[in-house]
Parts: C-alpha cells; sequence; structure tokens
C-alpha cells in the first residue's frame, strides 16, 4: 500500500505554499523542509511580498533555511482593501499557470485571506494550518480573515482544542477539522538550540540573562490611538526603571511614534525588529515578556517565560489555561501592577499543550496524503 493510504500516485502532490507576512515564515518553514524530504509532495513557495524589508522577510528566509521563493508577487503594503486585492489578483494568475493539487496558507493575515479566496473560486482545495483560533473581536483585522478562510477551506488543521470547538460552533463538519498540534512551535523547537548558542545578543543591548522583559506592540488596537500610545509608553517607562525593557520596533509602531508622537520614541531599550534566532534567543533568557502578539504568547507558554499579553482578549485560550500567559490589557495601571506581580513572584509557571511537541508539519503532512487523490 502507498503512504497515502490508498492507490499509489504517479505523482507528487503539487503544492502552492502561500507566505505573506513575517509570522507567516515560522509557519511554513517546517512544513517546507518536511516536503522537500518526503516524495509524496512537490511544494510550490510563493511570498505575496506583503512584508517586503530585509529585517521583515529576507532574514527570517535565511534564518529558517527556507529556499528561495519561486514566485514573489510584491504587493507590498497598502489599505487592507489594496492589499488584499492585490494578491487576489495576482495569485489567480498564478494558480491558473502553475495549476496545483492543493494550496496550503497558514495564520490570519490578508494574504492568508486572498491566497484561499482565489483558490476556492479556481476549485482548488485549501488547507489552513491554524485553523479556528478566534478571538472574539471582529474589530481585528485578522478575525475577519480567519472566519474567512476557515468558512470556505477543506482541510482545517487547529493547534489547540478551544479550535476545534469554535470551528463545531460555526457548523464546520467534524470530518474537516484535525487537531495536530502547532507548527510554529516545531520551528521554535527546530531552532532553540541554535538560538541559544549565539553569542553577542544580549551584550548590545545592556542586559544580562533573567534580569530583563522583551516588550513587542503593533496592533492597531494599540499603537494607532495617540492617547493610548502615549498611555502605555509611560507606563511601561516607568516600569524600565525597575528591571530593563527591550523594545524591538515594529515598522507599524514605527511609523505610528512619528505620525502620532511627533518622533518622541519611548525611553525604553530599543532595537530595529530582530531575525528569528536573535528574538528566540532574548525571549528564551527574558524574565518576562509582553506582548500584543498572538505568536509570542504561544512561544513564550513552551519556552516557560511568563508572558503579559497587552490585548482584552486572545484567540489562543490553551496559553492562558495551560500555558504562561496572562491576559494584562491595556489599562496602564493594570499593565504595571501585572508585571511587577511576576517579578515579586514568579510569574505563571505552565506547561505546552497537548501535541505542541514538534511534529505538527508532519502530521499535516500525512492527513494530506492520506486524502483520496486519485492516481493521476
Ligand atoms: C501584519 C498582519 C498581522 C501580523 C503582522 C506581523 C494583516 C492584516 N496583519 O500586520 O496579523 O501580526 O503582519 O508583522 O495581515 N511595513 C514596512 N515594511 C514591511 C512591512 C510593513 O515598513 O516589510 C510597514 C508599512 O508601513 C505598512 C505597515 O508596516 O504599511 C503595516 O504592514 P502590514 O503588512 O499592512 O500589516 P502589519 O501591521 O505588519
Amino acid at each position: 500500500m502507498s503512504r497515502s493510504g490508498g492507490k499509489q500516485r504517479s505523482r507528487p502532490l503539487r503544492s502552492l505554499v502561500v507566505a505573506g507576512a513575517r509570522p507567516n515564515f515560522m509557519k511554513v518553514a517546517p512544513l517546507l523542509r518536511r516536503m522537500h524530504a518526503r516524495e509524496d509532495f512537490e511544494p510550490i513557495l510563493v511570498h505575496t511580498g506583503q512584508h517586503y524589508d530585509a529585517v521583515m522577510s529576507d532574514g527570517f528566509f535565511r534564518d529558517l533555511g527556507i529556499p528561495e521563493p519561486e514566485f514573489n508577487l510584491g504587493v507590498g503594503s497598502g489599505s487592507h482593501a489594496e492589499q488584499t486585492g492585490q494578491v487576489l489578483i495576482k495569485i489567480e494568475q498564478l494558480i491558473l499557470r502553475q495549476a496545483p493539487d492543493l494550496i496550503l496558507v497558514v495564520g490570519d493575515v490578508n494574504s492568508t485571506l486572498a491566497a484561499t479566496l482565489a483558490a476556492v473560486k479556481l476549485n482548488v482545495p485549501v488547507a489552513h494550518v491554524e485553523a479556528g483560533l478566534r478571538s472574539g473581536d471582529r474589530q481585528m483585522p485578522e478575525e475577519i480573515n480567519r472566519i474567512m478562510t476557515d468558512s470556505v477551506s477543506t482541510w482545517l488543521f487547529v493547534t489547540e482544542e478551544a479550535g476545534r470547538i469554535n470551528l463545531l460552533n460555526e457548523g464546520v463538519p467534524e470530518s474537516k477539522i484535525h487537531f495536530v498540534g502547532n507548527v510554529m512551535i516545531d520551528t521554535l523547537l527546530d531552532h532553540l538550540e541554535r538560538a541559544r548558542s549565539l553569542d553577542n545578543i544580549l551584550e548590545p543591548l545592556q542586559v544580562t540573562p533573567g534580569a530583563y522583559a522583551v516588550l513587542t506592540l503593533h496592533r492597531p488596537s494599540n499603537v494607532d490611538d495617540p492617547d493610548r500610545l502615549k498611555a502605555l509608553f509611560a507606563a511601561l517607562e516607568e516600569l524600565h526603571q525597575e528591571v530593563p525593557i527591550v523594545f524591538p520596533i515594529h515598522p507599524r509602531t514605527q511609523a505610528a511614534i512619528e505620525t502620532q508622537l511627533g518622533g518622541a520614541s519611548p525611553k525604553l531599550q530599543l532595537s530595529p525588529p530582530l531575525g528569528y534566532l536573535e528574538f528566540l534567543r532574548l525571549m528564551a533568557d527574558a524574565r518576562l515578556v509582553l506582548t500584543d502578539s498572538g505568536g509570542i504568547q504561544e512561544e513564550t507558554t513552551v519556552l516557560g517565560v511568563p508572558c503579559l499579553t497587552l490585548r482584552e482578549n486572545t484567540e489562543r485560550p490553551v496559553t492562558l489555561e495551560e500555558g504562561t500567559n496572562t491576559m494584562a490589557g491595556s489599562n496602564p495601571e493594570v499593565v504595571k501592577q501585572c508585571f511587577r506581580d511576576v517579578i515579586a513572584h514568579g510569574g505563571k509557571q505552565g506547561k505546552a499543550p497537548p501535541l505542541w511537541d514538534g511534529r505538527a508539519a508532519d502530521r499535516i503532512l500525512d492527513i494530506l496524503a492520506g486524502q483520496p487523490w486519485g492516481a493521476s
């Protein structure tokens, strides 16, 4: 019997793998690596160009050993409609030319939704990796992308039980849902040793292991309102006097500092965006992490580093229930209290959630290969 459990295919599955923005790159990396190691997949990597700066894109390809994309759509920045529309138009042409058996999308960025829409209208089945996550907050652009992508995908690969329940509640048949673990954690476990062996990461930032915090902030809800941003920065500056806070600044946040705050950067330990390995090392050695990112809530849980999420909700509840994550919200007084509490008492210990074991990509590929593809 073939690996697919069905008829032997005479050719591998042509799989268009789509990546567009920074958090996509660590999710496609293990899928591509494992596809290249097997004979039943023929991956074709498409970079939509949603993120294009060296620090937001190229460096990640290098750090993660992702091969040069076969295609780059070069869409760049723009409004949601412009960005989504550009990917939609350009990837449709590519799908027509490449005639893939399936398209594989990850996460919840605009590129994820656009690629999905183009594919389903051409009757190409979509595999959505990291399906089912819901924050319940439809003001978040990602929440719209998640709901729309999941509603038309053929295979929904979920990272945690909440994802499965959300999809069932939306009427998705159980047969489409596969609980496989977390590809982002595959990447973390693939690279942790290398990150730990990097020299000269903490010294230039003037911090020592276990004695600093790391901050990331880029969500529109936090950075687009100048009053909110100013109040948050004031609280963080106060905390920085107690425990140094390293703040690698996302380009969207840098732009907000320029336009909303007249260029008045917060008095924290500032840094440009870091590469994957450098940032992983920075998190692994931190006393705590403050973030509004989704992926970082998951990574800190596996690293066992306390995380304060600077949002009112999370689409990743397992990190609260089983991991090291605490919802601190964005009220500066509450953030200060949570921060000081972690410093005084150590913060949540937590443990890795089920199946966050480094094997999610293998499970996904086994499931896809095992579908009744016919023998073409
Ligand atoms: C996008 C994703 C978000 C993800 C984040 C991670 C959507 C809706 N949002 O948000 O889910 O958490 O990526 O980074 O898809 N910019 C640059 N250089 C770049 C890319 C962006 O300078 O390489 C600047 C531009 O000013 C751009 C702004 O950042 O307008 C926002 O970029 P965009 O891709 O639209 O959204 P992000 O905020 O990065």
